[in-house]
């Protein structure tokens, strides 16, 4: 599925309503370019499971976890090289729990890690000015 966003507030909206689908156990792989708006987007998922912490970039602390509905875990992994490094940092261990959702910006430095068969892909395309297209893939 496909949606256009004109700024940060129709993101924010969209992934809300996009974490009504959620059961727990899922891996939501955020594919885009710097800036596009992929922690943006987890914000929303945030919302939508009413967490209301506010949620910041695990940039430098590689994962974030708040409590919603749902858990939810939020990883950047664009400073880790491999699929070992995610499984040496504990990373891993939270990959399919019943109860947890899983965020994960930059996946591609650790594929291997978790089963992409399972996984969800948000595609954020940046179209400039404000503008995103937001693809949603589920296998
Ligand atoms: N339509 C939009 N959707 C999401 N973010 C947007 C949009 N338009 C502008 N932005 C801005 O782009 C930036 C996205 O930042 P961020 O979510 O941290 O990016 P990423 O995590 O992909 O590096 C924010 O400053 C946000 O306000
Ligand atoms: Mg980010």
């Amino acid at each position: 599925m496909k949606f256009l966003s004109d700024g940060e507030e129709a993101t924010l909206s969209f992934a809300e309503k996009f974490a009504s689908s959620l059961k727990g156990g899922e891996i939501i792989l955020l594919d885009g370019r710097l800036g596009a708006g992929k922690t943006v987007f987890v914000k929303g998922i945030a919302k939508g499971l009413g967490i209301e912490e506010e949620v910041t970039s695990p940039t430098f602390t590689l994962m974030n976890e708040y409590e919603g509905r749902l858990k939810l875990v939020h990883m950047d992994v664009y400073r880790l090289k491999s699929a070992l490094e995610a499984y040496e940092t504990g990373l891993t261990e939270y990959f399919g729990k019943k109860d947890t959702v899983c965020c994960i910006e930059w996946a591609e430095n650790i594929r291997g890690a978790f089963d992409p068969d399972g996984a969800i892909t948000i595609r954020i395309n940046y179209l400039g000015d404000g503008k995103r297209e937001i693809e949603t893939i589920d296998k």
